[in-house]
């Protein structure tokens, strides 16, 4: 009887670790096959992008390549909506009838097990093997009966590495080397593709966009980036940070609301209790976090811009102001007050502001719903200096 591990992931890149773990799989539970299985959609995790599903194929072929028991299964890939491990496990009993199977999880997963679709049938049809992130004790769902419990293993004297695929993507997005964590064709295939692509060029960014955005909003990013471009030139800002800034402001405007909360939370800045009622900029918060998180930007100016671009704030930054403007006066926009705003900004960026909100606080009273408290505080703030302004203008 054949012994068969299954090892799962996104492989977004696959790296070392993975590969450190798929030799431990191999070795300890004596298997005579081990299929590797990039996932498709998971269920309630977030699209991946920067690379496609084929790439993450082609990386797991030049990551696993060390020992001819593996084999890499696109079988979840070819299948449309969201991958169950349940189906993956069933599709390999069928062509795989008397073989005993080994499924690898992390011990992150293992915890949720219970959680997983049809988990209690996994357990019959296979033996989980944890993987250890650490040295802690394995957290076996209280859900499990005793039989289950003795169907999962932990995989012993396996040596982590504390790296993760998030983390190797940002930073080759940030401009670091990430060739010490991964194989060398592997590299290769990232740098030919040109994948994760550093977010340092307007191209880069488009493409870090278009993957997240419909047609139209991708337009409408590339008309801010180029009214950015044009106010920074102006108001003697880095126009070159301005084009990057106003190409990505919008990138998480499409993700679903609740993908846009868990991003915030991730990122350390949950929304705030004042956020609640605003759903509708919640995408610049999380523009922000997932900037920093999966496009690799530290640049404190660029996330302040695209944090503050629907809102506006007290303290405001000129630059931050210049995204903020060049959000609601690029040439696609319509809306009613758009040319008075566009002559405001030919002489004051500040005049321009403080226009744009008083006018959405119009806007919002006549529609009897409230503004945004930092859009209220930034007017306020906005009102006090140009009046200051006037005055010793005389
Ligand atoms: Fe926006
Ligand atoms: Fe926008």
């Amino acid at each position: 009887m054949k012994n068969i591990g299954i090892f799962g992931g996104s492989f977004h890149p696959p790296h070392e670790g993975h590969a450190r773990a798929a030799k431990a799989f191999l070795e300890q539970m004596e298997l005579d096959l081990l299929y590797i299985v990039p996932a498709g959609k998971s269920p309630g995790k977030r699209r991946l992008f920067g690379a496609t599903s084929a790439d993450r194929v082609a990386m797991c072929g030049r990551t696993f390549c060390f020992d001819r028991r593996i084999r890499i299964l696109n079988f979840e890939l070819q299948r449309a909506g969201d991958s169950h491990t349940i189906d993956t496990l069933l599709h390999l009993r069928q062509t795989h009838p008397d073989a005993s199977f080994y499924l690898l999880v992390g011990t992150d997963q293992l915890a949720q097990f219970d959680q997983w679709k049809s988990w209690e049938t996994i357990l019959d049809l296979a033996t989980v093997v944890a993987l250890p992130r650490d040295a802690s004790p394995l957290h076996i769902p209280k859900a499990f009966n005793l039989r289950q419990q003795q169907h999962t293993i932990r995989l012993r004297s396996f040596r982590p590495l504390q790296i993760s695929s998030t983390q190797l993507r940002a930073c080759r997005r940030g401009g670091a080397d990430i060739s010490g964590w991964i194989t060398e064709a592997t590299n290769a295939y990232i740098q030919t593709k040109n994948l994760y692509a550093p977010l340092t060029s307007h191209r880069a960014c488009k493409a870090f966009v278009a993957e997240l955005v419909d047609p139209k909003r991708l337009y409408h990013s590339e008309c801010v980036a180029e009214t950015a471009f044009d106010l920074a030139c102006k108001y003697g800002q880095n126009e070159h940070k301005a084009l990057l800034a106003g190409m990505l402001h919008d990138c998480a405007k499409q993700l679903p609301p609740e993908e846009q909360r868990q991003l915030c939370a991730q990122y350390g800045k949950p929304l705030r209790g004042i956020d609640d009622g605003f759903p509708q900029v919640w995408h610049a918060f999380a523009g922000e976090a997932l900037l920093s998180m999966e496009g690799g930007i530290s640049d404190p100016a660029i996330l302040g811009a695209v944090r503050w671009h629907t809102t506006g704030h007290a303290g405001m930054t000129a630059f931050e102001k210049v995204i903020f403007v060049a959000d609601m006066t690029s040439v696609d926009r319509k809306f009613p007050d758009v040319q008075t705003v566009r002559d405001f900004v030919q002489t004051d960026l500040d005049d321009a502001t403080r226009y744009i909100i008083g006018y959405f606080i119009r806007e919002k009273k006549r529609e009897d719903t409230l503004m945004h408290p930092d859009g209220l505080a930034c007017y306020a703030e906005l009102e006090k200096m140009i009046t200051i302004k006037d005055n010793t203008a005389f």
